[in-house]
């Protein structure tokens, strides 16, 4: 049976509901993060230390909430960030997540890690999808998936450079996930010979090419037309070695899940947006929890924000409608927030809204 969404207020509710519903291990696997969990609590807690710095008498009586993301009109600064195995909580997966983005306007980022194909989910969110990939050893296996994804309609290729090997998250040791030995992930493709007693979670880690560097840029540069997105960016110099790449940056420390006391998107987003100067299109990612998180994070020079655990928690709840429900809270909070700022379109979004 769904839960009653009318009764989910915000995020932070759908979290609590979300986990009554989830089995533990599923729970434990979406909500964790690496070590001591410093990071996944900044990446929260960060948005609430900072101040808005409110202008009056202005005429707020019509809020413009839209955007663009390299071309892809928003409804509302938000996308769908990519989350590994949506069929663990809900058996729609990410043909639900991606209708529900479609529906409200936003967008859908398809993991590479996940249950149903690149071409199923594209159909679901038309012109409004974009497909996360890692690198392999086999390039071969990351050739043919770019060009699937391509082919299927992705607006863009988000490259995670963050995970060249898995963090270790406690929470996830302590209480196992989860799929089948010898199962697969379909948009892998076949499994190796000799790896049919791993689960999905450990054959993965396998394909991982740990040896990724800038150059890696280079050569999928040569595998595609569509635009590359860089996930995982923290630093200045990254970010300017990415717009040299011609590449365009998400800021994200994987939802706290990599390096623990890495520093936040929000902390890296200033010096991450003075050094790019434009050159590329920023997002991040990481604690978004309220309509005054996506506020804050544009007016430091963000063009968009995405959403995981948030997205995941609606789709437990609800499918299609959960995902859409957080989805919604999410936007009416923007606009509500933009109105109580004195702001009336993204574009008025700038750092003199913020108090350091
Ligand atoms: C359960 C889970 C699975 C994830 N799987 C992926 C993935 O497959 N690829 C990826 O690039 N990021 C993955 N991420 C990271 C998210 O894209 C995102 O960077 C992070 O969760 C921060 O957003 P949040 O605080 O809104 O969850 C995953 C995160 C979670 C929680």
């Amino acid at each position: 049976m769904s839960a009653d969404l009318s009764q989910l207020l915000n995020l932070r509710e759908m979290e609590g509901a979300a986990a009554e519903v989830m089995s533990p291990a599923a729970f434990a696997y979406y909500r964790g993060g690496a070590n001591d969990e410093v990071t996944l609590r900044a990446n929260r807690d960060g948005y609430a230390a900072l101040r808005l710095r409110p202008r009056m008498l202005v005429d707020v009586a019509h809020i413009d909430t839209s955007t663009t993301v390299l071309g892809v009109p928003l409804a509302f600064p938000v996308g769908v960030a990519p989350c590994a195995m949506h069929g663990l909580v809900h058996p729609e997966a990410e043909v639900a997540t991606a209708r529900a983005a479609a529906s409200v306007g936003s967008l859908m980022t398809l993991s590479t890690m996940s249950h149903r194909t690149v071409e199923e989910v594209a159909g679901a969110a038309p012109e409004r999808l974009w497909f996360q990939l890692y690198l392999y050893h086999d390039r071969e296996i990351s050739r043919a998936l770019v060009a699937r994804a391509e082919a299927a309609g992705a607006r863009a290729l988000v490259l995670t450079v963050d995970a060249p090997v898995l963090g270790r998250r406690e929470a996830i040791i302590r209480t196992p996930v989860f799929t089948k030995p010898g199962t697969v992930l379909p948009n892998i493709g076949q499994r190796t010979p000799g790896s049919e007693h791993l689960d999905d979670l450990s054959y993965f880690n396998t394909l991982l090419d740990q040896s990724l560097t800038w150059s890696d840029i280079a050569w999928l540069r040569e595998q595609t037309s569509l635009p590359i997105i860089v996930k995982g960016i923290l630093t200045a110099e990254d970010a300017e070695l990415a717009a040299q790449h011609g590449a365009h940056i998400w800021i994200s420390n994987h939802g706290g899940r990599q390096l623990d006391t890495a520093v936040t998107a929000l902390e890296a987003l200033p010096e991450i947006a003075d050094t790019v100067q434009g050159r590329a299109e920023v997002y991040l990612d990481g604690g978004i929890s309220r309509g005054t998180d996506v506020i804050k994070a544009l007016a430091l020079g963000a063009r968009a924000v995405f959403v995981a655990r948030p997205a995941l928690y609606g789709l437990a709840l609800a499918g299609e409608n959960g995902v859409r429900h957080t989805l919604e809270l999410l936007r009416d909070e923007i606009r509500l927030g933009m109105a109580l700022c004195g702001k009336t379109k993204i574009s008025d979004l700038g750092p003199d809204l913020i108090r350091w």
